[in-house]
């Protein structure tokens, strides 16, 4: 379980959430994709595709893996809604099936932005996989192929999620109830 914090209540547990990568790896299995690229967008989602890339080792899974790091937060808990390239990835994505995988699809323009600029650099298909599918309404319309939860509007911490750099290391996801 970890060590108990009282400033956080637990959302979805360690426990539930290796359990739902092994099927989302199985799903993902599923889509028989050629010359899969992982594309994992940092910082937010480096636990995340941590973890699924060796969930995808065990379906049987060779997938080459890259990063971006994109930004459109800052320090704040509302998106600026602009995204800034801050470091690009090294692959050719060019008539690659690729895996975009982030933490958190919420106004979609994150999202919205990297599968825009990786189908302007000709890939071959751009699936978008995220831990967590917030249900609100986003200012881009983009939906997540594959998702791992769904959770309602909330700010959400841990499993690699931060709040002004802070609660990365959670083994779980929560929501900070007192700061
Ligand atoms: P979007 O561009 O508004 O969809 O936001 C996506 C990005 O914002 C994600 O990559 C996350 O890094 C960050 N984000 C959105 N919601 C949360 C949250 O609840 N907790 C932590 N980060 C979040
Ligand atoms: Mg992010």
């Amino acid at each position: 379980m970890g060590h108990p914090r009282s400033d956080i209540d637990v959302i979805f547990t360690a426990d539930q959430i290796s359990q739902r990568l092994t099927g989302l790896a199985e799903e993902i299995s599923l889509l028989r994709l050629e010359r899969l690229a992982v594309i994992a967008i940092l910082k937010g989602s480096f636990i995340f595709a941590a973890d699924l890339i060796r969930a995808l080792h065990r379906v049987g899974m060779e997938p080459e893996v890259d990063f971006m790091t994109l930004s459109s937060y800052g320090k704040s808990m509302v998106s600026s809604g602009t995204v800034d390239i801050l470091r690009d990835v090294a692959i050719d994505v060019n008539g690659r099936d690729i895996l975009l995988v982030d933490d958190v699809l919420d106004s979609g323009r994150t999202l919205a932005y990297a599968k825009d600029l990786l189908s302007a650099r000709g890939a071959e298909s751009i699936r978008i996989c995220v831990l967590i599918e917030k249900e609100v309404d986003r200012a881009i319309d983009i939906g997540a192929d594959l998702k791992a939860f769904k959770c309602p509007k909330m700010f959400v911490v841990g499993y690699g999620m931060d709040m002004s750099h802070r609660f990365r290391e959670l083994p779980f996801v929560g929501r900070v109830v007192s700061a």
